[in-house]
């Protein structure tokens, strides 16, 4: 599997044990405040994630080029801003929306720079031939 393959899904494991575990606090609490960051967490960080990591995984050439690992710096920094900043507002702290607001632009970026990478041709970037050992 592709490296990037492999940071998606151990990004995206990691999002799914916050959220369930969000759902879970939820429920025994029954405060539901914070279904939005729960959603999130579970949507934008694993289902996604794990959709991003599964592509790269069919298409190994695109996995190795530079704007791959460009794209998941920038939507998992979104996503993981964006879930901590969201559940704080919904749970009393009003004033960090502006917060929620810029990590959502940011993994929209990111969600955009997926669109290229889709829209890409899949020819690999060649890399140098390591001598046999
Ligand atoms: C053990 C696992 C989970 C627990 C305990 C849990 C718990 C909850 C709770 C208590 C709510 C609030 C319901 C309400 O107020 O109406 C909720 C909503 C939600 N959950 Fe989960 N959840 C879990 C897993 C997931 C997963 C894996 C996903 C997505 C992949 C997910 C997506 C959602 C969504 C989208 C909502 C909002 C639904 C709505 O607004 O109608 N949840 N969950």
């Amino acid at each position: 599997m592709p490296r990037i393959a492999q940071l998606y899904f151990r990004t995206a494991i990691i999002f799914l044990i916050v959220g369930i575990s969000m759902g879970l606090t939820m429920a025994i609490s029954q405060d539901h405040s914070a279904i939005g960051a729960h959603a999130h967490a579970n949507l934008l960080g694993w289902v996604t994630m794990a959709i991003f990591g599964g592509y790269h995984a069919l298409n190994p050439a695109k996995a190795e080029r530079r704007i791959a690992m460009i794209q998941y710096f920038v939507y998992t920094t979104g996503v993981a801003v964006l879930v901590p900043a969201l559940y704080l507002m919904l749970t009393g702290n009003p004033s960090l929306e502006p917060v929620v607001a810029v990590a959502s632009l940011i993994a929209f970026a990111g969600v955009l720079l997926f669109a290229v990478i889709i829209f890409s041709s899949g020819t690999a970037v060649t890399r140098p031939a390591t001598a046999a050992q």
